[in-house]
């Protein structure tokens, strides 16, 4: 039987003998997270907790914070999605903890923000729901990997290869890997390119202001191959290998008019009109600036963390420190497009 991510996620928190049928197939291991109580705790007291006045904890970084008082699976009003998108604009990075979602309702919560995308990976979408990209790092019994392994170890901002790309993502933690000492890994690291454009010298900003950067998922792509040949990910599609988009090298945020640097190390290829070295030079000291390791909000996530942010004002990466049989399986909407200016 093949296993595919909605299955997992069925047996994952609905089913215990389903649980225990997945245990076996996926080869036997397990952190403790496919049975129903597997959220830090449980349905109920996860309803309670999060029910109340929605209120923002800041990471008192330029980016991330935390939104309590908000339980998604229930259903959530104009008022709240308006709080939480004001909150987003504010913090590029939110997440909401022990939250207790199905597809359907991570897709519905997610379409409140914008239109879903049709992913670039179709081979990963999650069965029955084309809007979820699965990312995760488990081989299913059919000897293939569950999702996208490994969504972006460069530091990255989603779509920014494509002509409209997407203003939001969402990831829901389904499953995460732990060292021996019950350590989380595989953290998600945010770096405010919002900040890094306001920490540029004026004379860096003027220059930068009116060029633009030619960007695509193939030169992401020849990065993460070459720092690990081993990668596993299906070759791209004639349309996206060959597909390059120039977009301006700084953003204006459509909504707050806040202006961000738009260029990142493996994405962008070159700065068009300036010489190739000063190019590539400006590229790296751009991205070196806003990742600066003070600057970065670093998540560690949780089961049950629904994280969201804002791509027009930041770049993430995810860290590379965890292997089978430490299993990570997430779910992924990307939405909203809007042409950069
Ligand atoms: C992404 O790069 O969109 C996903 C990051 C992660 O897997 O933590």
């Amino acid at each position: 039987m093949k296993l595919n991510c909605n299955q997992f996620w069925l047996c994952s928190l609905e089913h215990p003998a389903g649980a225990a049928l997945n245990r076996h197939q996926t080869g036997g291991y397990n952190h403790g997270y496919n049975k129903p109580s597997g959220l830090p705790h449980g349905g109920k007291r996860q309803q309670e907790e999060n029910v109340g006045t929605p209120e923002v904890i800041s990471s008192g970084l330029a980016l991330g914070a935390e939104v309590r008082g908000v339980a998604l699976g229930s259903g959530v009003d104009a008022a709240t999605i308006g709080f939480i998108k004001d909150a987003l604009h504010q913090h590029s990075v939110l997440v909401l903890r022990n939250q207790r979602l199905t597809p359907p309702q991570q897709i519905d919560f997610c379409r409140r923000f914008g239109k879903l995308e049709a992913h670039s990976h179709p081979r990963y979408l999650v069965k029955g729901h084309p809007e979820l990209l699965c990312i995760s790092n488990i081989i299913g019994d059919d000897g293939e990997p569950l999702g996208l392994a490994d969504a972006g170890t460069v530091w990255h901002t989603d779509g920014h290869f494509d002509d409209t790309p997407n203003l939001y993502s969402m990831l829901y933690a389904l499953e995460i890997p732990h060292d021996a000492h019950g350590q989380a890994l595989g953290d998600t690291l945010f770096a405010s390119t919002a900040a890094g454009w306001d920490r540029l010298p004026e004379t860096l900003q003027n220059k930068l202001l009116p060029l633009k950067a030619e960007n695509s998922l193939a030169a992401i792509n020849r990065e993460l191959h070459r720092r690990n040949p081993a990668l596993q990910r299906p070759p791209l599609s004639a349309a996206w290998a060959n597909k390059v988009v120039v977009h301006p090298a700084v953003r204006t945020h459509p909504v707050t008019g806040r202006k961000a640097i738009y260029v990142a190390s493996a994405a962008s290829a070159r700065l068009l009109g300036l010489p190739e070295q000063e190019s590539r030079a400006l590229i790296e000291q751009l991205q070196t600036l806003c990742t600066e390791p003070d600057q970065i909000y670093r998540h560690r996530w949780q089961v049950g963390d629904l994280l969201m942010w804002d791509n027009c004002t930041c770049l993430h990466r995810l860290s590379n420190d965890f292997a089978l049989p430490q299993r990570r399986l997430l779910h992924r909407t990307t939405l909203d497009f809007a042409v950069p200016f």
